[in-house]
């Protein structure tokens, strides 16, 4: 789709990945919503700052009428934490579950007619790649992701009629605070070379998404998608030594 003149709505612009779509997509000529559920620290000059939890229906519905003029819908907002499944804290799970599977779920119901009332537009979900490789530590994150990636492909089927792209983007390690800190915790020791910057990636999503294409990954994930030929196995991560 062409970004120029185009309307998006970006979830989670505060920090990380969201804010530097904000960004990116003014960078190229888009009028921004930037949301947030805190949206008093979003700092995207030149956006359209919304207040905006995807997990509360009426926040939702409260912004789908806010900005009805929206042709492109990024759903990067999710909680990473999760921890894993079988030990890890039950409400921490559903958290993660709710933000990255109902709350995407939720943006898109609310958007889709609008989408379809702008002449079709796009969706981009922001999944990753341990939607295909499972990662221990963290395992309760990588099966909501899994989840999202179903919902995606769905949601693509049943909007292709109204002439909506439904596309994916799916990274590997991001050098976001939330990644650096997930890492230090973990005792793993990922070297710059392994994680992709933040704005690289967005530039990469947004070429890929002017581009047409349904699925736009980066080299980490590219590995994490060529594993799905095989048996099931966790990421290996490089632990600190
Ligand atoms: N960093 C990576 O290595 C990596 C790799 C693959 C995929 N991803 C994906 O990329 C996306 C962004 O990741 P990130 O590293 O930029 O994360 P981040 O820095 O932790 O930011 C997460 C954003 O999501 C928001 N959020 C969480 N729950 C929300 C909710 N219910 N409603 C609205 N906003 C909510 C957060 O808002 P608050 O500040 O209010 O919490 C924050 O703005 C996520 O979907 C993540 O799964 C990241």
């Amino acid at each position: 789709m062409e970004l120029r003149g185009a309307t998006a709505l970006v979830t989670g612009t505060n920090r990380g990945i969201g804010r530097h779509f904000a960004l990116e997509l003014l960078a190229r000529g888009a009028r921004v919503y930037a949301t947030a559920r805190r949206p008093e620290l979003v700092d995207v000059p030149g956006a359209d700052v919304l207040r905006l939890d995807i997990t509360d229906p009426a926040s939702v519905a409260a912004a789908a009428e806010a900005a009805g003029d929206v042709d492109l819908l990024v759903n990067n907002a999710a909680s990473t934490a999760g921890g894993n499944l079988v030990t890890g804290d039950l409400d921490a799970i559903r958290t993660t579950m709710d933000s990255n599977y109902y709350g995407t779920l939720a943006m898109i119901r609310a958007f889709a007619p609008i989408l379809a009332r702008n002449g079709g537009g796009a969706v981009l979900n922001v999944l990753s790649g341990v939607a295909w490789q499972t990662v221990d530590g963290n395992t309760a994150y990588a099966a909501a992701k899994s989840a999202q990636w179903g919902l995606t492909n769905g949601v693509r089927v049943e909007l292709a009629g109204q002439g909506t792209l439904v596309a994916a983007l799916v990274p590997g390690l991001v050098a976001t605070t939330t990644m650096k800190e997930f890492a230090r915790d973990a005792g793993l020791d990922l070297g710059a070379e392994a994680m992709t910057e933040p704005a690289d990636l967005v530039r990469i999503a947004l070429d890929g998404l002017e581009a047409g294409e349904i699925e736009i990954l980066d080299g980490l994930a590219v590995v994490a998608k060529r594993s799905l030929s095989g048996p099931p196995r966790a990421l290996e991560l490089p632990t600190a030594s």
